[in-house]
């Protein structure tokens, strides 16, 4: 049975006193969050200080990013050993932002995917379509692309190592959430695609969704058969909402 996950991804917002009310937030109601695992992933900069907030706290710290190198000139990046003095447990890799505003390459994902795997960092390994993508139906072949640029260089079970999450692009900080049909759809296109390479990844991995899911919405879609949690912006940047969307699980 897979574990629901419900990650937070903060993208470049917050303050030191922001954070602090955000992350007492959620440790105070984390309690009544029965039937997920969360987790946040902060700007680089504030992971010490969300590190130190958590304390012992049951929830996860990921960075929103993780070099492809292990150390040296590699101005503004963040080696994996660094994360991992913070207690990192996740980096998101390939989110539609790096890849459309910072023109990550599908290479260069997989090569971020194989360092934080090295590391024993679990990737957030995030994919998904832009509309004119899917309006011109090639969303499947984009979603395959982007799955077989890790799995070619580094074979299914590295798949097993990382938890998925299908962001469609046209649905991210807009308002507009993929139908829980349509999310199911392709999740379970995912897992077909990888249950045809390795039964056994196919059934462990976690797929998540991501875009514009918050407190009304997200119930259906986590009830969806092969909707194993979700990769929340706007909606993880207030404590009661984040809260609400794990209690929905
Ligand atoms: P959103 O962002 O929830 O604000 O749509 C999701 C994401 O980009 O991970």
């Amino acid at each position: 049975m897979r574990r629901t996950l419900i990650a937070g991804n903060w993208k470049m917002n917050g303050s030191l006193s922001s954070i602090e009310t955000l992350i007492n937030g959620i440790k105070n109601g984390l309690a009544e969050v029965t039937n997920a695992d969360m987790a946040v992933c902060p700007p680089a900069i504030y992971i010490p200080k969300v590190n130190e907030l958590i304390g012992d706290a049951n929830i996860g710290l990921g960075s929103q990013n993780i070099c492809d190198q292990e150390a040296g000139a590699f101005t503004g990046e963040l080696a994996p050993s660094m994360l991992k003095e913070f207690n990192c447990r996740y980096a998101i890799i390939g989110h539609s932002e790096r890849r459309s505003l910072y023109s990550e390459s599908d290479e260069l994902v997989a090569k971020r995917f194989a360092m934080a795997v090295k590391h024993g960092i679990t990737p957030l390994f995030c994919i998904g379509e832009t509309l004119q993508e899917r309006e011109s139906g090639v969303m499947e072949d984009v979603v395959s692309r982007q799955l077989d640029a890790v799995i070619d260089s580094q074979g299914i079970d590295a798949i097993g190592q990382c938890v998925i999450a299908y962001e469609p692009v046209w649905a991210i900080g807009t308002g507009v959430t993929a139908s829980p049909e349509q999310a199911q759809a392709v999740h379970a296109f995912i897992r077909n695609k990888l249950a045809a390479l390795s039964e056994d990844v196919a059934a462990k991995v976690q797929i998540l969704y991501g875009g514009s899911m918050n407190a009304a919405n997200a119930a259906e879609l986590l009830s969806q058969t092969d909707i194993d949690g979700g990769l929340i912006g706007g909606a993880a940047l207030k404590a009661d909402d984040f809260l609400a969307i794990g209690k929905s699980a």
